[in-house]
């Protein structure tokens, strides 16, 4: 499998969808009526995609057949008893509760197990997660290892939790404080970067010794259980199921975004062994998605779900996907381009603050090049930094860990041809960074507002 350099697509192209060409012109001027802000788009005029990789991915064959055996009963589906089945093979926790998609999940969880006066740890929360756990009146605290938050610092594990930190943070706070530990794998908002078993079985001790549960944000579990593969001692000759079984037990549940790992376009669920737990939180899901046995999905997204989660696991198809992310940050990194090193699993990471030097983080280095990246070649990427994560609960604003643009990469989606022009599109603009200016928002919601602000260029 390792003996060739380039990197084959472990499928064939069955069918196929246009991509849409424009101008810059023409892009200057669909940046003016979306604000400067690359989520109001119309994808049409984007030309490619890396906005997310979350529920853009193409669906295989034997997914689109799955789709046709969906059973749309509304209750005890034989859909639902297969994505089941396909869940707990790999996640053996008691109580599987579907939901439309990950942050229902959390949404359901927090509002269970939250509240003022608590406080959730986690490696790095993303950006639902730490909405829905603020929303109750909770604390959401990040204790990533130092290594994770520096870009240019190479460490195989970067997401890996600070475990003295953690074990302080809930000694000061007291246990009866802490209603649950998170380990988000692999770590999206901290560069996509992997967990090691050794730093989960870390976690799962200082867990016990307080008597705490540890869930898992298990949305790219597939990665990280390849990256755990390739790179913790021992863990080669084991197959990807049996290290993602060993990852679900240290845990006692998880939330989970089909839309990732789950190779579907849309679809989640909470999964847990608390009895308790999980008969609030069902209350909660009939209240606001649907009868246990559905959640909020289609029978036949049910079966789409149970078919990837089949898929996923093949060491073929994650040896394509780890090797073609790499592929571009590998590239960007030779051309002198400040990325996140070494590349994580689901996206490349640009550190905007150390190419775009010149304009402070409270003007949004990450956002100018965001829009510099769609200006020039039609590409769309993300800011990961100050607009997303520096408005605090109380409205005032901070510079963020890191400003970062990701470039996420949709699943099964993109040829090597899209990456190399990809490449060529973020050198161009890297050589000219220091002509870019920063921008600042002129409108914003109270929360989640990288979705929806407007900015103006300064
Ligand atoms: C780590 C992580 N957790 C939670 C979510 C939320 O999932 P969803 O978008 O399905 O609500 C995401 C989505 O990107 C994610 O990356």
């Amino acid at each position: 499998m390792h003996r060739w350099k380039t990197i084959v697509e472990p499928f064939r192209i069955h069918s196929v969808e246009p991509v849409r060409f424009s101008s810059v012109n023409e892009r200057s001027e669909h940046l003016v009526e979306a604000g400067y802000n690359l989520f109001n788009l119309r994808a049409d005029d984007v030309l490619i995609d890396l906005l997310t990789d979350s529920g853009t991915g193409a669906m295989s064959r034997d997914q689109w057949a799955a789709i046709q055996h969906g059973d749309e009963s509304y209750a005890g589906s034989p859909s639902w008893f297969r994505f089941l089945g396909a869940v707990q093979h790999l996640f053996p926790f008691r109580h599987v509760i579907p939901t439309h998609q990950g942050r229902a999940a959390e949404k359901i969880l927090f509002t269970v197990i939250g509240g003022p006066g608590k406080a959730v740890p986690n490696n790095t929360h993303f950006d639902t997660t730490r909405a829905n756990v603020e929303h109750t009146g909770a604390e959401a605290v990040d204790l990533v290892i130092a290594e994770g938050r520096r870009p240019g610092v190479r460490h195989p594990f970067k997401g890996n939790m600070d475990v003295d930190a953690l074990d302080a943070f809930i000694r000061e706070r007291g246990p009866e404080h802490v209603p649950v530990v998170f380990m988000t794998i692999t770590n999206n908002s901290g560069g996509g970067q992997p967990v090691s078993l050794a730093n989960l079985r870390a976690v799962r001790e200082v867990c016990d010794r307080y008597g705490l549960p540890l869930f898992l944000d298990a949305c790219r579990f597939a990665e990280n259980a390849w990256f755990i593969h390739e790179r913790e001692d021992g863990q080669r000759g084991r197959s990807i199921a049996a290290i993602v079984r060993e990852m679900a037990s240290l845990a006692d549940g998880m939330t989970m975004s089909a839309k990732k790992d789950g190779l579907a376009n849309i679809g989640g669920w909470l999964a847990l062994n608390d009895d308790r737990w999980a008969a609030e939180c069902r209350n909660l899901l009939i209240l606001t998605e649907g009868f246990p046995t559905y959640g909020g999905l289609a029978g036949r997204d049910l079966e789409a779900i149970a078919q990837g989660l089949r898929e996923v696991v093949d060491e073929h198809y994650l040896h394509y996907r780890i090797r073609s992310t790499a592929y571009l940050a590998d590239a960007l990194d030779q051309a002198g381009v400040p990325v996140m090193l070494p590349p994580g699993g689901h996206a490349v990471y640009l550190d905007a603050r150390a190419l775009l030097a010149h304009i402070p983080p409270l003007q949004y280095p990450g956002q100018a090049l965001a829009v510099a990246l769609y200006r020039e070649g039609g590409i769309r990427g993300c800011e990961i930094g100050t607009v997303m994560f520096g408005r605090r609960p109380d409205g005032t604003e901070a510079p963020a860990a890191m400003d970062l643009v990701r470039l996420a990469i949709p699943r099964r989606t993109y040829t090597q041809s899209h990456i190399d022009y990809v490449i060529e599109v973020v050198r161009w603009v890297a050589t000219r960074a220091g002509e870019l200016g920063g921008l600042r928002i002129v409108d914003e919601p109270p929360a989640l507002r990288h979705f929806t602000a407007r900015f103006e260029p300064l």
